[in-house]
């Protein structure tokens, strides 16, 4: 969890990278519905890149046809959702004995507009990138799948201000919950990437036993 921008994605492409733990992206399931003209890609285009969270019909039907795909059956990790508390609850009916370790990503808002506006993302696979701190190899080519580069369409400062809201009045509510039900991990994400990874790792390592944890999802 964690406001727009602070590096829940590239914490989530860690784990799945170190522990084989799929990344179940909502906002990339969102953006691969739309590219592919799904039915619910064709719903969710007036929604989506504005800054407003999708309806939670839409996303929660992405997510259970995901979920219910064999690489997740070991585990996941979700990555922006849930989004509000009526798909926190959802959650909980989806798959009672999740989430089993939430991390809330905290990173100061001028960072946050800094990354967001500096941020590039391959048009075809979601895979993320950084103008500054980590440029594809190939110019504006994805390392990863050989796609387009682009910027998206959400990141805009206009758009940015708007996710901001969002975030505060509807997600953030999100921390007391998890922190209630004893979850929940505070995360500094100000630093570079792999110094807001390791807390996040040190916490995986303890929960599923250090070395035997590594590639338990795959
Ligand atoms: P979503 O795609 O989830 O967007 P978001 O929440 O706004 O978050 P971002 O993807 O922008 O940022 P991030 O936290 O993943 O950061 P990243 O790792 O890329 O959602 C998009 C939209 O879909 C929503 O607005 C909504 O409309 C809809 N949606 C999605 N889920 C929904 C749901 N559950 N319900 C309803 N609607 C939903 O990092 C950002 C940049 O910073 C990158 O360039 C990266 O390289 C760089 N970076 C990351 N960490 C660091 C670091 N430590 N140091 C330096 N640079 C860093
Ligand atoms: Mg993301």
């Amino acid at each position: 969890m964690g406001a727009p921008g602070c590096g829940k994605g590239s914490m989530a492409d860690r784990i799945e990278k170190e522990y084989g733990y799929p990344k179940v992206s909502t906002g990339g399931l969102l953006r691969d519905a739309v590219r592919n003209g799904t039915p619910l890609g064709l719903e969710a285009a007036s929604q989506l890149g504005k800054g407003k969270l999708v309806e939670d019909r839409i996303v929660l039907a992405l997510l259970r046809e995901r979920l219910e795909k064999e690489d997740c059956r070991a585990g996941y990790t979700l990555d922006g959702f849930p989004r509000n508390l009526s798909q926190a609850v959802s959650l909980k009916e989806m798959d009672g004995r999740r989430p089993e370790a939430v991390f809330d990503i905290a990173v100061d808002e001028e960072t946050i507009v800094k990354r967001i506006l500096s941020r590039l993302t391959c048009g075809r696979c979601d895979a993320i990138y950084n103008s500054v701190a980590k440029p594809p190899k190939n110019d504006m080519i994805c390392d990863v799948c050989g796609g387009p580069v682009i910027r998206r369409k959400d990141d805009d400062p206009v758009v940015i201000k708007e996710r901001m809201r969002t975030y505060h009045e509807q997600t953030e509510p999100l921390i007391a919950y998890y922190d209630k039900g004893g979850s929940l991990h505070r995360i500094d994400g100000n630093g570079t990437v792999d110094e807001t990874y390791a807390p996040i790792r040190k916490v995986l390592d303890r929960m599923l036993g250090g070395e035997r944890g590594r590639g338990a999802g795959r």
